[in-house]
């Protein structure tokens, strides 16, 4: 069935000015850890159709799945070995066409990951590509004699450890390029026939029903031509991350990125309908500038809440400033957390993650929800010989690992929290609190962070103010973040205590009534001035203008 004769009749409404991807919650799958439908201990794509209820249960629009291609894992899918089809870990190619099928029959939209930096030097096309200098193939990686010495052509560092980005290639006297692992060679997009097979594996999957693609690393995938070095970071010392030790002024970001955006862009408008979210680790003022003419991307993915300290002031202060970059067309974005960060829970802490996931979901944009953080799981400790992440095998000790945030789903009180089997071993460990913080638990406790977070997307869903309405925030005192959505006459305030004492506050504005606290405890009413308990979160409804 076309899945836009499957709108209820308020999303008819927005889908006339809105898109889907504008006034929806995305949910964040890490496919390894969401459900395991076979007793492997890995996640994998009918597990995920196993809990699509929950998420529509919960009133998730769009599920983002990192990889699921073939891959050896070196870098757990980021290393691609062939772009059209399944892992077996996963399923089959007729597991996602299934996956997609059952998902559009619940309104929930699939949007896969797509790696457009590097392929898995497993994939055919680099191993074509290294078999010799007169490959057809040798140009559609980034070959390079070494320098007089015999050493790398350049400066670039990898971002996994910090030594040379480039990997000496014995059998064909040249280095090849690779940003992240010598696993993971970087293609070159400069190459028409690379360029051509790339665009083609996004059509490959629109044409099956895909929505849209996260992309990944896109602001790295074009390098300055000239290969030049990249200038020494004066701000690097002995124990940061080994990979900060260049600015890196010549491997992401580069003026070129916006043609790679366009690219891509052309090939989605092929289709109807279809989102493009770039992953973007970049400053606000960078960011804002991959939405091009509206010919980039919809979504430059906005990771900026997790490098921000968690503060009201310092949040606030990235609102507005976002806010401000914003041209009219540019349709925000958020995150607290990905794949890559610690969770927002244990970053913030466990108090802080009601009010966190408030203000995902109430400012101005695309909410992107992390598996996992609507239920406040929080980083889990691996032991020394769980490690699996390839960075903190490569550089200890300095929490660059991935792991933590990693871990399986906790559905319930069941053994290994009914992720696997019981007699399964999960590829990561479980959190110890898994008996307690899980869906089945809180679906069933009143005033759960579940049932408030599912409450607070059904207000969202009721409130054009909320999906698509302005943003103004407001003075509060220090520790409050206080601000205004509004469409026509229909106004929210949204009040956050970003702190661990109680306070209160005199809005400038007339309160109506009290639509939701995070607290939960069904204290309502109307009143003149926001009363807040520590870490509470509030949202109202206020008169109509
Ligand atoms: C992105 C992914 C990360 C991966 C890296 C290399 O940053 O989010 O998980 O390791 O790209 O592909």
């Amino acid at each position: 069935m076309d899945i836009k004769t499957l709108f209820t009749p308020l999303q008819a409404l927005h889908a006339t000015a809105y898109r889907w991807w504008q006034t929806g919650l995305i949910y964040h799958i890490y496919p390894r850890s969401f459900q395991d439908s076979n007793g492997d201990g890995v996640g994998d794509l009918p597990g995920i159709t196993q809990r699509l209820d929950y998420l529509h249960w919960l009133g998730v629009d769009a599920i983002w799945i990192s990889p699921v291609y073939p891959s050896p894992m070196a870098d757990f899918g980021y290393d691609v070995s062939d772009y059209n089809n399944i892992h077996p870990l996963f399923g089959t190619l007729a597991d996602m066409d299934a996956l997609i099928a059952a998902a559009h029959e619940r309104e929930i939209r699939v949007i896969l990951d797509f790696v457009p930096n590097h392929t898995s030097d497993q994939h055919p096309w680099f191993l074509e590509s290294r078999a010799s200098r007169n490959n057809p193939k040798r140009d559609w990686y980034i070959w390079r004699d070494p320098t007089p010495d015999g050493g790398p052509p350049n400066n670039w560092i990898s971002r996994f450890d910090g030594q040379s980005a480039w990997e000496w290639d014995e059998a064909t006297g040249q280095y090849y390029l690779h940003s992240f692992l010598a696993e993971q060679p970087d293609v070159n997009w400069y190459n028409p026939d690379l360029r051509q097979a790339m665009l083609d594996v996004l059509r490959f999957w629109f044409e099956r029903g895909v929505d849209g693609f996260r992309v990944d690393v896109v602001y790295r995938a074009m390098k300055d031509r000239r290969l030049r070095d990249n200038p020494p970071n004066p701000d690097w010392q002995p124990g940061m991350d080994p990979s900060k030790r260049l600015i890196e002024q010549y491997t992401k970001n580069t003026a070129e990125s916006h043609q790679l955006n366009r690219w891509l862009r052309q090939v989605a408008d092929e289709y109807e309908d279809k989102l493009l979210i770039g992953e973007m680790n970049l400053p606000l003022a960078d960011l804002t500038a991959h939405y091009g003419d509206n010919d980039e991307f919809h979504l430059p993915q906005n990771t900026n809440i997790p490098r921000t300290e968690w503060t009201a002031e310092s949040i606030r202060n990235l609102a507005n400033q976002y806010d401000a970059l914003l041209d009219e067309n540019d349709w925000p974005n958020w995150v607290l957390g990905n794949h890559d960060v610690s969770r927002i829970a244990s970053r913030a802490s466990r108090a802080q993650s009601r009010v966190a996931l408030m203000l995902l979901l109430t400012l101005r944009g695309t909410p992107i929800n992390y598996y996992g953080d609507e239920i406040g799981m929080t980083n889990v400790e691996i032991p020394p010989d769980r490690v699996q992440d390839p960075w903190e095998i490569n550089v200890p000790g300095l929490g660059l690992g991935r792991d933590p945030e990693r871990t399986p789903m906790q559905w319930s009180a069941d053994p290994n929290a009914g992720f696997c089997p019981p007699d399964a071993t999960p590829w990561l460990p479980l959190a110890n609190d898994y008996a307690q913080v899980n869906v089945a638990v809180q679906q069933a406790q009143p005033g759960s962070m579940l049932l408030m977070v599912k409450r607070l997307i059904e207000i969202r869903r009721q409130s054009l103010a909320l999906q698509v309405g302005s943003y103004q925030s407001l003075d509060t005192p220090p520790g409050l973040f206080a601000y205004l959505r509004q469409h026509e006459a229909e106004r929210r305030l949204v009040v956050l205590n970003f702190t661990d004492r109680p306070q209160r506050w005199q809005p400038p504005v007339a309160l109506d009534r009290l639509l939701l606290s995070t607290v939960m405890d069904g204290e309502m009413g109307r009143e003149t001035a926001v009363s807040l308990r520590p870490h509470e979160g509030q949202l109202w409804q206020l008169n109509a203008t």
